[in-house]
């Protein structure tokens, strides 16, 4: 099972991470880190269920394989993202 959780590096999506993980989730987070930051997130760098990428997600991102779930927890909206992950029903 893989979740993408854009937002990642915040309050609560460092905490949604780690909840994933603690579930058994390989964790894709996204994070520009304007306001979020590796602080939250650093416990987990090591972790081979979780990767980061710096990346705004405003901008395209192509991310291969199968996810579960994607979770956004930031405030601005998303409209033409174009999520090119397969998702598994
Ligand atoms: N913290 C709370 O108690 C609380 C309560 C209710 C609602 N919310 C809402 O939940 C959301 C998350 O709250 P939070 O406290 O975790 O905020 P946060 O600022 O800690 O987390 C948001 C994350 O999104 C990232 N981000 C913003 N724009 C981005 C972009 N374009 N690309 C990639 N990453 C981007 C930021 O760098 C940050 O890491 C917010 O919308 C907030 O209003 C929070």
């Amino acid at each position: 099972m893989r979740a993408v959780v854009t937002g990642g590096a915040g309050f609560l999506g460092s905490h949604l991470c780690d909840h994933l993980i603690s579930l058994g989730y390989e964790v894709v987070a996204l994070d520009n880190l304007l306001t979020g930051s590796t602080k939250n997130i650093a416990h987990l760098l090591g972790n081979p269920l979780f990767t980061f990428f710096k990346h705004n997600v405003t901008e395209y991102l192509f991310i291969d394989g199968p996810s579960t779930r994607c979770c956004t927890l930031h405030r601005q909206p998303l409209p033409w993202i174009i999520w090119r992950c397969r998702f598994r029903r």
